[in-house]
């Protein structure tokens, strides 16, 4: 299943791009102030808040031009190899991967990237999965920006999505700083192509 096809330019600077974006909302978010807590915010919150707020309509675009350029490279196939555990076909990959992850474990030995292809396709539909739900949650606060209480509530849902993030960083960035350090050349391939 690995695909050795060189990326297009429009699947690698949306994906560079939104990765940036994305880890400043999450390193951001954590010292700005809500526009329910403006009254007793610092100027500097409050910006950052406004920076929050256009990244993240920005880092929404950019995630509707990833989709399309998935979709665009991987063709009718995006949908069985992003989100494999919909079809009985693709959780048995999974589990057959999963096995073979799970077994190498005692021995220290983690698979090459090759061998968990399925796997980490899978990781990466719910990473885009996540950022689908912060960028609706997101644009239906900033449309609604005028009803404070309604965007209070609609900000502690999209707040649910922090952790679902943070785990999928980890996880998929970490995974490729792992496989990079191995010489498996993944990091090279996605943001520059080769
Ligand atoms: C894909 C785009 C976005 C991402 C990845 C994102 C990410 C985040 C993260 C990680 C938090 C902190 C959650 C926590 O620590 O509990 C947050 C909070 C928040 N974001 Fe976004 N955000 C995005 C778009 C937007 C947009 C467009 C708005 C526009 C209004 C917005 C408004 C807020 C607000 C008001 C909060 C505070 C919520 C609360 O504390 O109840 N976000 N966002
Ligand atoms: C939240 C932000 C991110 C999202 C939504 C995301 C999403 C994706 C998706 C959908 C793919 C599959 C592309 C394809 O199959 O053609 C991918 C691949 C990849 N991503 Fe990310 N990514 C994010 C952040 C990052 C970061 C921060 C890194 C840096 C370490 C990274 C490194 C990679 C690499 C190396 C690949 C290629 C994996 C391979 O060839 O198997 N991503 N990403």
């Amino acid at each position: 299943m690995t695909d050795l096809k060189p990326r297009g330019a429009s699947l690698r600077y949306s994906h560079a791009v939104l990765a940036l974006a994305v880890l400043h909302q999450l390193i951001g978010s954590e010292w700005m102030s809500k526009p329910w807590r403006f009254k007793e915010a610092s100027a500097w919150q409050i910006q950052l808040y406004e920076l929050h707020e256009w990244t993240g309509l920005a880092a929404s675009l950019l995630l509707v031009l990833l989709i399309w350029s998935l979709w665009r490279r991987y063709g009718a196939d995006t949908l069985a190899r992003f989100l494999p555990w919909l079809s009985g076909v693709g959780r048995s990959a999974l589990a057959g991967e999963l096995r073979g992850l799970l077994g190498g474990l005692p021995r220290l030995q983690a698979p090459d990237a090759s061998q968990t292809r399925v796997l980490a396709a899978a990781v990466e539909g719910l990473g885009v999965l996540t950022l689908l739900f912060f960028a609706s949650t997101g644009v239906a606060m900033w449309l609604l920006e005028d009803q404070l209480e309604l965007m209070h509530e609609i900000g502690s849902i999209h707040e649910w999505g922090a952790l679902p993030l943070k785990l999928y960083l980890a996880g998929h960035a970490g995974m490729a700083l792992i496989h990079e350090w191995r010489g498996e050349g993944l990091l090279r391939r996605m943001f520059r192509g080769a």
